[in-house]
């Protein structure tokens, strides 16, 4: 449990804390948490934000240090601005394998002026094709927000200013399988997906307005951390451990359900389980 909470040695807190109050930024350093995985030459680590590119050339990403089992993990991101067609950027969970886990935050550009959309999906034991994409409440390309993963060993739920926008629910004993017990990194990416990101492929990745830059910062894990050889059942599995094995952070308050309720009604524009077109039968938990 030792650097469950980040900001564990003392100095740091201090120098955090007094950070906090003068610039209210979060001032964990990339370094200590996270490590490029793919063209690091595309990747600008400065001290309060970090600068991720994709041009002609690369995209490029990152990958925690560290993996974990449940908890919440949140990061401010300014996406790309103006045509940001065809870019993709990522944040997301995976762990590793060809029976992964994976909780996925995919941020699909579009035109100048026109919505970005944001999509989610969740891969339990290799298995995902759960897409729901949301459109959002405000330009994401204009100033930083929050987008948050909460993961206990109830339900999943993907935040955007701390707002829900979605839930994954452990389904029991149906066969349906939920992220339990493999340990996931934290990553982070921008790619070109021009032949299918925006307008379903319709309009590609424009060059000519390269390189395209999304920015990350004040990164916050509060998670159960395992080094590399820790079994991560017997560390961060036991119930009633950890803040989130709360009772009351088994599903969502009555204030929480209410939100999500209106982010359906109001940013859903797609959701797997109501596309009878692409699955014959809808997934078991859609029912
Ligand atoms: C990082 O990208 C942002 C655009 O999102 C830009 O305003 C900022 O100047 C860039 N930082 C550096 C150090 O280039
Ligand atoms: C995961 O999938 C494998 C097959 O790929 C299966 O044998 C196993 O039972 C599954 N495990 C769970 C927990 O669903
Ligand atoms: C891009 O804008 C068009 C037109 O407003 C919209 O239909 C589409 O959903 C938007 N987002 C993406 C990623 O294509
Ligand atoms: C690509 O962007 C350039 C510069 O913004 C613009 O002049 C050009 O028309 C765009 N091309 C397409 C195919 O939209």
């Amino acid at each position: 449990m030792a650097r469950w909470l980040l900001h564990s040695k003392p100095m740091r807190l201090l120098h955090c804390l007094l950070i906090l109050l003068v610039w209210s930024v979060s001032c964990t350093d990339f370094d200590d948490l996270f490590q490029s995985n793919w063209s690091p030459d595309h990747i600008l680590i400065q001290q309060d934000h970090v600068n991720l590119t994709l041009d002609s050339v690369s995209g490029c990403g990152f990958e925690s240090k560290k993996k974990y089992l449940f908890g919440k993990a949140s990061v401010q991101i300014k996406l790309v601005e103006g045509d940001s067609s065809g870019t993709v950027t990522a944040f997301y969970m995976a762990s590793e394998g060809p029976n992964h886990d994976e909780l996925d935050f995919e941020f699909l550009g579009n035109l100048s002026g026109q919505p970005y959309l944001v999509q989610t999906n969740v891969y339990a034991n290799g298995t995902g094709n759960r897409e729901q994409r949301h459109t959002l409440w405000f330009d994401p390309t204009t100033d930083f927000h929050t987008y948050s993963l909460f993961w206990n060993r109830h339900s999943i739920v993907f935040l955007v200013d701390n707002i829900p926008i979605r839930v994954f629910e452990t389904k029991g004993e149906s066969g349906v399988a939920y992220p339990r017990n493999q340990a996931m990194g934290f990553r982070g990416s921008i790619w070109n997906a021009g032949d299918w990101a925006t307008q379903g492929g319709r309009v590609k990745t424009n060059w000519s307005n390269a390189p395209f830059v999304a920015t990350f910062r004040s990164f916050d894990i509060k998670a159960c951390e395992l080094e590399p050889e820790e079994d991560a059942e017997a560390k961060c599995g036991m119930p009633r451990q950890f803040w989130w094995d709360k009772p009351s952070l088994r599903g969502l308050t009555r204030h929480k359900a209410h939100q999500l309720k209106w982010v359906r009604a109001r940013h859903l524009v797609y959701d797997y389980c109501k596309d009878s077109v692409r699955f014959t039968e809808l997934p078991r938990e859609c029912t």
